[in-house]
């Protein structure tokens, strides 16, 4: 199981593609084409939004119930790997045109208190899921019942689309035809796919899970409202996939040597002045799916920790270490200096104190030498070495996996 320990673009699309090497199934449990993951193999770069990172291997692909789906997004992905193995659970909810629309229109509504989200139509499809409003991707196998369900659904959204938002309402007519159209691509691909990845589990198979966002931009866990609509956490695999936690025997979490944020909220350790900027050039750090401008900040021990405690994370995959190669200086963040003015190591449980938290560093050295060198954890600079210990120590968690490069094979293993 892998999953985000931060807020989000870690890197784990690239640690997932490591570890579907030794894997048999590879699923997506949660969110939608939010997701930006990318891949660097050689010459070429995969952006992948809704199918598994494991699709890149050639390994079967599941996208679990859990999940949202927006067919065009999908359809664009499935063409890309034609020959890939997938299997779509018809419990999936779909991402439609008006949850675009809504999306949009609410955040410009917002305005200064706006989420910053992809604008996907993630929120306002996950809402209509609870609603009991939603349509789901096992929907399409029947052209009549597919019809209806926009119908019905159109009568309410284009209401609150003319009249809340002065939008512009979607004609029957038109929605119908086009999802009639992606029927006839997809529904090759629609399974039971609890029921697959049980069997899968049942004949000794590997079967790896990859996290979307992460455990920060969780809806329960996360820093509300500034969070994504699903539950990115570890535990949310086995629902979102449909078998029993027991199932999952080791979760790695995959956090950045630094931090990074897209979009708005809370950020203690958000770097103040040009060392951002600095960070964002030598991390490439903009949006995989919106090209938004990531906002740095240094790595924050406090929030990887909770995160540690709210996954049950087993081992780290500390990526793009490389990145911080040429600073003189790294600073860590170790505690947080709360409003009473005492120091704490944990999360601050409500939003109020942890708006008000300041992060306290502790300064280690840096180290100059690029990491594109290092063909063994042991030919890391001892400065470098020194802050993946220093992670280790203060969480108490085996980082077992060190990104020193974009490209696929750049990551150094760890001995325990
Ligand atoms: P994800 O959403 O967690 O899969 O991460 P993204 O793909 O959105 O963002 C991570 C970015 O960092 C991508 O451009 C990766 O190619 C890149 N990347 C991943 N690991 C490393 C690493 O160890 N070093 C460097 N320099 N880049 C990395
Ligand atoms: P991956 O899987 C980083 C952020 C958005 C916004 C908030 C809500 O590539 O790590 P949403 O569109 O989900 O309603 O937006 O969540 N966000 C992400 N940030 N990486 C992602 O995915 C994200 N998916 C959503 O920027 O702040
Ligand atoms: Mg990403």
């Amino acid at each position: 199981m892998i999953v985000g320990a931060q807020w989000g673009d870690e890197g784990k699309g690239k640690i997932v593609d490591l570890l579907a090497q030794d894997s048999d199934v590879v699923c997506r449990y949660q969110g939608g084409p939010n997701a930006g993951h990318t891949i660097v193999v050689d010459d070429d770069t995969y952006k992948i939004r809704a199918l598994p990172s494991g699709i890149v291997r050639g390994k079967p692909c599941v996208i679990g119930n859990g999940c949202v789906v927006d067919l065009e997004v999908l359809i664009g992905e499935l063409d890309r790997f034609p020959d890939g193995e997938v299997y779509l659970s018809g419990n999936a909810h779909l991402i439609m045109p008006w949850h675009l629309a809504i999306d949009q229109a609410s955040e410009r509504r917002l305005g200064k208190l706006a989420i910053g989200t992809t604008k996907r139509g993630i929120g306002p499809c996950y809402a209509d899921k609870a609603m009991r409003l939603g349509i789901r991707v096992q929907d399409i196998l029947d052209a009549k019942i597919l019809r209806q369900k926009i119908e019905v659904a159109l009568a309410e959204k284009n209401l609150w689309l003319e009249k809340v938002y002065e939008s512009e309402p979607f004609d029957l007519e038109t929605v119908a035809t086009q999802y009639e159209g992606y029927a006839q691509r997809v529904r090759r691909y629609v399974a039971d796919t609890s029921l697959y990845v049980d069997t899968a589990l049942r004949d000794g198979k590997h079967v790896l899970f990859e996290g979307a966002q992460a455990t920060l931009l969780d809806l329960d866990h996360g820093t509300y409202p500034f969070v994504t609509s699903s539950n990115p956490v570890a535990s949310s695999a086995a629902t979102g996939v449909g078998i029993g936690p027991r199932r999952i025997d080791r979760v790695i979490g995959v956090a950045k040597a630094y931090v990074t944020r897209v979009g708005e909220g809370p950020f203690p350790s958000e770097i103040a002045g040009g060392d951002q900027d600095r960070m964002r050039e030598l991390g490439h750090e903009y949006g995989t799916v919106t090209g938004r401008s990531r906002r740095c900040g240094w790595l924050d021990l406090v929030a990887l920790r909770y995160a540690v405690r709210v996954n049950g994370i087993d081992k780290l995959a500390l990526t793009k270490l490389d990145v911080l190669s040429h600073f003189d200086e790294l600073p860590v963040c170790v505690h947080y200096r709360t409003r009473d003015g005492s120091e704490t190591r944990d999360f601050p449980a409500h939003q109020s104190d942890f708006h008000a938290a300041e992060p306290v560093y502790e300064t280690l050295p840096g180290w100059s030498e690029p990491l594109d060198g290092c063909a063994t954890a042991a030919d890391l600079p001892d400065a470098a070495r020194r802050y993946v210990d220093f992670v280790e120590s203060e969480l108490d968690v085996e980082v077992s996996l060190v990104g020193t490069g974009a490209d696929r094979a750049s990551v150094l293993t760890r001995a325990a």
